[in-house]
């Protein structure tokens, strides 16, 4: 019998709360198969950080490698909290586990669900997947500042774009492309940011030339959040950048029925390092504590790392649990009774 070992990094606010629920859910999922998940929980997030002053050590990192996967539920505290400042949770724990582990695909599926209530009157069948670069853009933290606090700041955060970096990313899109509709588009912003776009714009002609039967297509960003919301059955496969994928993800979320079911991996496709899996979501501190998170996200978010690992049927199964839930909701329930109700649809 197959071994996974999984790290689970629960994290702050609602992220215990929705991993608790795709953990009992991976349980239920495995139960009478021949895979069994060994977990191992790793305290790590802002309330660490305000307990210890550890973000992410280097033996916290050499243990999650250790493993095939993980799991991560949210980290990071109140936006604005003056004892978390410089972005030490975001950029010293999530950003750093993504770019250690060398997470350069960060996949962002969109399914618009029966049933889920989504804001646009006439939707049609929205089902695409942002491919998101993960280690590079203006992500990196090449930047820096002078003069830092005075009327004379300069503030510079530079964007690193390496033609490797985009091809790697380019190619794993275009193959999944040709796995789906075979429609892809590069969302950029080529008008002002020629010198990145230049290396986008000529990486995907290129890989085109090796994919004749993918469509191609190019929107500016701005223009892509138009037709995210007019038209967003028009995609099938939307390859970009690390920040215009970040900030289309959320609303790629929205009009699919809110943030609290959109799901993501960060993939190394490579298989050198462990991929990771977490809801596209936050900590959201303003609904922590209440048991009102949607942990569906979380959920899904189980089921792309049991297709990541080659579990296909399982994979499955909480897909098509999470869907029949999604069909016949009602009234709000708790996070728990959302993990119930997906439970008893698996063992139905
Ligand atoms: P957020 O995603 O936490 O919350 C935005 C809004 O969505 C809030 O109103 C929240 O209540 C709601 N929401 C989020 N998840 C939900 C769910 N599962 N069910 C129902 N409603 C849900 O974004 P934010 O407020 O900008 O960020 C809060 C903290 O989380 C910050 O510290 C931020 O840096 C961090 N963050 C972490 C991750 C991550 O760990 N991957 C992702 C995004 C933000
Ligand atoms: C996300 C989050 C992160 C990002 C932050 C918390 C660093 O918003 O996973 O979408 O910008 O990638
Ligand atoms: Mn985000």
């Amino acid at each position: 019998s197959r071994v996974v070992k999984l790290a689970v990094i629960s994290g702050d606010g609602i992220g215990p709360e929705v991993v608790a629920q795709a953990e009992r859910v991976l349980d239920a999922v495995t139960e009478h198969s021949d895979v069994t998940f060994e977990k191992t929980p790793f305290s790590l997030g802002a309330a660490r950080y305000l307990e210890t002053g550890d973000t992410l050590t280097d033996a916290d990192l050499e243990s999650i490698r250790a493993h095939d996967a993980i799991l991560l539920g949210a980290v990071g505290g109140v936006p604005g909290d003056p004892r978390l400042k410089d972005a030490n949770i975001e950029r010293g724990l999530l950003l750093k586990l993504r770019f250690e582990l060398d997470h350069y695909v960060n996949l962002r599926p969109s399914k618009l669900f029966a049933g889920a209530p989504g804001p646009l009157a006439n939707p049609g069948q929205i089902d695409f997947v942002v491919v998101r670069e993960g280690t590079e853009g203006p992500y990196v933290g090449n930047g820096g500042s002078i003069r830092t606090g005075t009327p004379h700041e300069i503030a510079n955060e530079t964007s690193v774009n390496t033609a490797f970096g985009v091809e790697r990313v380019v190619r794993y899109a275009f193959d999944l492309a040709e796995r789906r509709r075979k429609k892809l588009t590069l969302v950029h912003k080529t008008n002002v940011l020629v010198h990145a776009g230049a290396i986008w714009k000529r990486v995907v002609d290129q890989v085109a030339s090796e994919h004749p039967d993918v469509t191609v297509d190019y929107l500016h960003v701005d223009a892509a959040t138009i037709f995210l919301v007019t038209d967003p059955a028009r995609f099938d496969v939307i390859v970009t950048d690390n920040l215009f994928g970040d900030i289309l993800t959320d609303l790629a979320g929205a009009v699919t029925g809110g943030i609290g079911l959109a799901a993501s991996g960060n993939i190394n496709p490579d298989g050198a390092f462990p991929s990771m899996f977490e809801p596209v979501h936050g900590s959201a501190p303003d609904i922590a504590g209440q048991h009102k998170a949607d942990p569906t996200a979380a959920i899904l978010s189980v089921a792309l790392l049991l297709d990541h690992l080659g579990l296909r049927d399982e994979a499955a199964r909480v897909q098509r649990a999470v869907e029949q839930d999604i069909a016949g909701r009602g009234e709000p329930r708790s996070t728990g009774e959302i993990g119930d109700a997906v439970i008893a649809l698996l063992q139905a």
